[in-house]
């Protein structure tokens, strides 16, 4: 069972950010999948740090991207990014001093699940239309 599908009206129509964004969906998937099919507490930890480390190379990489394309507006989707760092880290910290339930498992992935999507419409499509206004 999966928390949620990958929607093709998410697509940036870059191949990278896309791919990453669909690895991203996945490691919450992983997270939900985890918890449901009664993997242990180290093994569900070992998928949140997985979920937070690619969530991190993928703003790094995203971030690399915004540079090389002088994006505008990269200061402050690079301060996006971090402030929703501090979050995952947050979330980490206390799954990791609380120990796995369904319900702290659910809230991560509602709250990470949300949040990507949510920032993919918002932030992200304005970067593709950055990027494909140069290709022009
Ligand atoms: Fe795909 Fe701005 O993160």
């Amino acid at each position: 069972m999966s928390y949620t599908e990958w929607n093709p009206e998410w697509a940036t129509g870059h191949e990278t950010i896309d791919d990453q964004h669909k690895r991203l969906i996945a490691a919450v998937n992983s997270l939900f999948d985890a918890q449901k099919s009664g993997k242990g507490r180290n093994e569900v930890e070992n998928t949140m740090n997985f979920l937070v480390e690619y969530t991190i190379k993928h703003f790094n990489e995203e971030q690399k991207i915004q540079e090389e394309t002088e994006y505008p507006l990269y200061p402050e989707h690079k301060q996006i990014h971090e402030d929703f760092k501090n979050t995952a880290y947050e979330l980490f910290n206390t799954l990791h001093r609380d120990g796995p339930t369904d319900e702290l498992i659910s809230h991560i992935c509602l709250t990470i699940g949300r949040w990507v999507i949510n920032h993919i419409k918002s932030e992200d499509f304005k970067l593709a239309a950055h990027i494909r206004s140069r290709e022009q």
